[in-house]
């Protein structure tokens, strides 16, 4: 495999990247998703490399799959998490990081609750690349390329042409790093975006003031939203984020805005679901369509380790030409 040379020497958002950045991640992720299909999953694309994924926030799919991804990239990773590390006597983000630099490692990968954590430790490091695995409410840059690698696989057409499909994030926008993140990735690619929630939970600011005025419709109603709707992306309610009164109750969110078989009716009939997990069952989405025939849940996760594999891989060789 030849990596056409990254631009971007961080991956620290989908807003900082051009239409060609993406392109190229999600051509390269397309081509890592046959290493993970081979006997051996393995290639030396990174050998002699180091990866640090500095998780100090919770993961179970973005971490595993940045390990996972490392290795079978042949690079030596490792893993630090907050209960784990000197965070917890009181080391600050930007003194643990310039500890983790002193070693050397290539890239480190971060996670943190804290919108900019990672731009603000790319400004800081001076040796080593920054990957942004969610940073507050900021961005989710991996998530929103798995995303669109696994409806690109759904609708069987390239990244390239991938466009013109109505895709509908549902749920707590405000505090989701997802959904800034695949709102960026759609308008690039070309595709139609709608958003719906409550007013408190999806702001006017995203359609009237934001970076795209007029391009991304709202809708409070979930009938509405989801009319024509080709893909649903049913956004996790983030309850750890939520210290304001943003609901009434999680009943009175779940009784308008869960996403059931019969909320349905009104998408179009080959719809797909989308959830970046873990998910609250039969809060923001039922048991039936997260396990449905329409869900496209577990390739998600399974295509988060391919494109994990292309993010390094196209960091990691940006000063040389590889080959797998
Ligand atoms: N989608 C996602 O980021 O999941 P984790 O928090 O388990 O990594």
């Amino acid at each position: 495999m030849i990596a056409g040379p990254a631009r971007f020497q961080h991956l620290l958002g989908i807003e900082p990247l051009s239409r060609e950045d993406i392109l190229l991640l999600l051509e390269n992720s397309q081509r890592f998703v046959e290493v993970s299909q081979r006997d051996l999953k393995k290639v030396p694309a990174l050998r002699g490399k180091t990866i640090i994924n500095l998780f100090l926030e919770p993961s179970t799919r973005t971490r595993a799959s940045f390990e996972i991804a490392g290795k079978r990239l042949s690079a030596d990773t490792i893993n630090i998490t907050a209960s784990g590390s000197s965070v917890t006597k009181g080391e600050t983000l930007l003194d643990t990081a310039r500890t983790l630099q002193a070693m050397n490692p290539d890239i480190l990968v971060v996670r943190h609750r804290s919108s900019g954590a990672a731009q603000f430790l790319s400004e800081r490091l001076t040796k080593t690349a920054v990957v942004n695995a969610g940073d507050g409410m900021h961005e989710h840059p991996t998530q929103a390329l798995l995303d669109s690698l696994t409806l690109c696989q759904h609708f069987g057409v390239s990244a390239s042409e991938f466009n013109g499909k109505n895709i509908c994030i549902v749920g707590d926008v405000r505090h989701s790093r997802v959904a800034r993140s695949n709102i960026w990735a759609h308008h690039l690619l070309g595709n139609r975006i709608t958003l719906v929630g409550p007013s408190t939970l999806v702001p006017r600011e995203f359609s009237d003031q934001g970076a795209f005025p007029g391009e991304i419709r709202i809708a409070h109603s979930l009938r509405e939203g989801l009319e024509s709707a080709d893909v649903v992306m049913v956004l996790r309610m983030q309850l750890e984020r939520q210290s304001d009164n943003f609901i009434p109750s999680l009943e009175e969110y779940t009784r308008q805005y869960c996403i059931t078989e019969e909320a349905l009716r009104v998408a179009s009939p080959d719809c797909v679901i989308l959830h970046p997990g873990p998910a609250n069952r039969g809060i923001e989405i039922s048991s039936a369509v997260y396990e449905g025939s329409r869900s496209l849940v577990e390739k998600q996760v399974n295509n988060g380790v391919a494109v994990r594999m292309a993010t390094l891989f196209l960091l990691g060789t940006r000063s040389r030409k590889e080959s797998l």
